[in-house]
């Protein structure tokens, strides 16, 4: 992976921060697309101390933000010649209260959802450029627990039912996945989607009341795996031969798993696109997957 170089996004703690150390191992550049720039600039150097690799850098990216969005995509395209691995990996399961982004989007879907999308189309050049190159989407396997309506008039982007948002925004990944996959059909860019596993991470945090998760912590770490091998699926998807070709798959422990029926119909994934695209407000100037 010497001459590679691999974007993931949300790496300060967790299954990103593992994934961002597996793959600076492999001598690859890494871009640590994080919000919290001083906590990602102390991982950056353990990270460069862990793996002997200097090419670890870290920029600026809040995901719930179409703003901050553009300025990271425009920062990659200005300073990057090739990016062959786009790593979709941050997210959030803030599920008790409803919040709503500056841009009027559910924070959970434009967090999860929303500011990955808009975030491949406009770094779809550079990614085309550098082909054979690979998107890869951090979901869940409580995706199936979700579902996007897009035959009612209820607005998607603003639903919100709590405990409930975070497996619609994981559904999302599953059939933007799909759909990525079928636009990027002959480009030399592949799209698979994954579930690292349940693993011992800030995410469980989010809504447990602290007490009880302090007390809980030692038997949520003895249940769940560990961040290390919560990475090992991403970390396959982005760097192995074995994968060089495979598109529109769903992996689970390094192996493609079986995927939903309802997230496989080819004209709810084609409407979600277009919703997407309306919900991030794409340009006329914008590219277009
Ligand atoms: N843990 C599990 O059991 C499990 C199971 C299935 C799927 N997943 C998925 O795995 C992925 C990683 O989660 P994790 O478990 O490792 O949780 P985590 O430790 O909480 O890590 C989440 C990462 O996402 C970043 N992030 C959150 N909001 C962001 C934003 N608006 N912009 C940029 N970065 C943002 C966080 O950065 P800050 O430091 O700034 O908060 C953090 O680095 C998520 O997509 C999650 O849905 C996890």
């Amino acid at each position: 992976m010497e001459t590679k170089t691999v974007l993931i996004t949300g790496c300060t703690s967790g299954i990103g921060r593992a994934t961002a150390e597996g793959i600076a191992k492999t001598g690859a550049k890494v871009i640590m697309g994080c919000r919290n720039i001083e906590m990602a600039n102390r991982v950056r150097d353990e990270i460069k101390k862990s793996t002997g690799n200097g090419k670890i850098i870290v920029r600026k990216l809040d995901l719930a933000s179409l703003k901050s969005v553009r300025e990271f995509a425009a920062t990659i395209n200005r300073e990057e010649n090739k990016l062959d691995v786009l790593i979709h990996n941050a997210g959030i399961a803030l599920s008790l209260w409803k919040k709503i982004s500056e841009d009027g989007l559910e924070l959970t879907m434009a967090t999860n959802h929303y500011g990955p999308f808009l975030l491949t189309i406009l770094l779809i050049d550079i990614l085309k450029r550098s082909a054979p190159s690979r998107v890869v989407i951090v979901t869940s396997k409580w995706y199936p627990m979700g579902n996007v309506d897009l035959t009612s008039n209820a607005n998607p982007t603003q639903f919100w039912r709590a405990h409930y948002n975070y497996y619609v925004s994981k559904y999302m990944n599953v059939l933007w996945t799909l759909e990525l996959d079928r636009r990027l059909q002959g480009s030399g860019v592949t799209a698979n989607c994954l579930h690292p596993g349940k693993v011992f991470t800030n995410i469980w945090q989010a809504n447990t009341p602290r007490a009880f998760y302090f007390c809980m912590s030692p038997v949520l770490e003895k249940l769940l795996k560990s961040c290390d091998e919560g990475a090992r699926t991403t970390t396959y998807l982005a760097t192995s031969d074995e994968v060089a070709n495979t598109s529109g798959a769903y992996f689970k422990n390094c192996r493609v798993a079986e995927i939903e029926r309802s997230v496989k119909d080819p004209e709810k994934g084609e409407k979600f696109w277009k919703l997407s695209e309306k919900m991030v407000k794409l340009g006329p100037t914008d590219p277009r997957i």
